[in-house]
């Protein structure tokens, strides 16, 4: 068991230069000061600082729920896991070495708010991190006009490797690298939307959707990481394999805090999951284990042309308890988080002090993985 300390340090370790390296990126496009002619600008970036939670609606300064830099944080450390370009091999008292990476941890994170951006107009959430969502204060086409920019903006970050040294070979690469990864979690985010009005989902179709909507990015933060920290093919291969066993094992966790997370965990509506017939892993089982009157229930339910209701929300989750699908859940995480923990344990070690506490960093963020729906 993890202590929640080494969690929260882990998770810590990049935050201020992560949100550094984001404040200079949007700053770089958006700064009036340096580009006057923005003036009539300033509500759309202000819709980006919005999501980012550095403002508030009125766009004064706040600082809000960030958001836990999951993806920067597993590619800065799969970049010192990977040997860090051998610009570190001891524990430095700086972060200079991090300055090769940083513009890439800015891109990934600037990406995944994209999504956010564009997967709450698509699911209806009207709440993500205790806040309202973009496009319900300013509107749908506001809001996917934002995620476009941000999207952009998350790409012209990307570039900014060039400017810390790194080979055009390798920038050119983490591009299609990065191209690919938002390719496949479109395609990811299609199966999840055309999964809404369809009773017959297998398990295997389940974890091959959320490999796409979410592993992919979290694959490829692992893959740019370790791309910067290395050219040996062995080690990046294998951080790859980790990014993406840790991201369906990520996915796994959200949709179980999904039904059984409160509010104040979630930071959004309970059970949105079940209201929007979402094919989530707790009613592929239910569907699979209930008796035949459970069964009946549920696909009506998830059938049913009018909204879901409370009170039919109710009836699925008693039908859950009937099923024992939570802790069925928890145990399908469990076997995810074993075969994240394998991926990272076949990752060649370097032996340099800096791999090894990366290292072992990684091995943190799974136990925040599986151990945070425990607690
Ligand atoms: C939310 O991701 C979307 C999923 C892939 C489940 P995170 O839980 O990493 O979101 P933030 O950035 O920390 O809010
Ligand atoms: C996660 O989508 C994947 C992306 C955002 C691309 P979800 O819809 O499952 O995630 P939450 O629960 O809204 O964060
Ligand atoms: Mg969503
Ligand atoms: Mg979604």
């Amino acid at each position: 068991m993890l202590s929640s300390s080494s969690m929260q340090s882990t998770l810590q370790r990049y935050q201020q230069d992560i949100y550094t390296a984001l404040r200079r990126a949007v700053y770089k496009v958006s700064d009036v000061e340096t580009h006057p002619e923005l003036n009539a600008l300033q509500a759309y970036y202000g819709q980006m600082q919005y999501h980012l939670g550095w403002v508030d609606t009125n766009f004064s300064p706040t600082r809000s729920n960030f958001g836990k830099f999951l993806r920067p944080t597993l590619l800065l450390l799969s970049y010192e896991a990977a040997g860090a370009w051998g610009l570190a091999t001891n524990i430095p008292d700086n972060d200079n070495y991090l300055c090769r990476a940083l513009p890439a941890a800015a891109a990934v994170e600037l990406t995944h708010n994209f999504t956010l951006i564009h997967d709450d107009i698509e699911d209806g959430d009207a709440e993500r991190r205790h806040r309202s969502t973009l496009w319900k204060i300013w509107g749908v086409p506001q809001a996917i006009n934002t995620g476009d920019g941000m999207f952009a903006l998350s790409r012209l970050t990307l570039w900014d490797v060039l400017e810390e040294g790194v080979e055009g070979s390798i920038a050119a690469r983490l591009g299609a690298l990065l191209d690919h990864a938002c390719l496949v979690l479109a395609e990811g985010q299609y199966l999840d939307i055309s999964f809404e009005k369809r009773l017959d989902i297998s398990v295997a179709m389940y974890v091959d959707m959320i490999s796409r909507k979410t592993a992919a990015l979290m694959r490829c933060a692992a893959e740019m990481g370790a791309r910067l920290g290395t050219r040996d093919e062995e080690t990046i291969d294998r951080l790859c394999s980790f990014g993406w066993a840790i991201g369906i094992a990520f996915q796994v966790r959200d949709d179980i805090l999904g039904v059984w997370a409160s509010t104040t965990e979630l930071g959004k509506t309970p059970t949105g999951d079940i209201y929007r017939r979402k094919k989530s892993l707790p009613i592929l089982h239910a569907l699979e284990h209930a008796n035949s009157d459970d069964q009946a229930l549920l696909q009506a339910i998830y059938m049913q042309a009018a909204p879901v209701t409370r009170e039919q929300v109710e009836r699925v989750l008693a039908v859950f308890a009937r099923t024992n699908t939570k802790a069925y859940c928890y145990e399908f995480l469990a076997q995810q988080c074993k075969l994240a923990y394998e991926a990272l344990a076949s990752v060649p070690r370097h032996g340099s002090p800096l791999c090894l506490r990366a290292l072992s960093d990684l091995e943190t963020l799974v136990g925040f993985v599986e151990e945070t729906v425990k607690a």
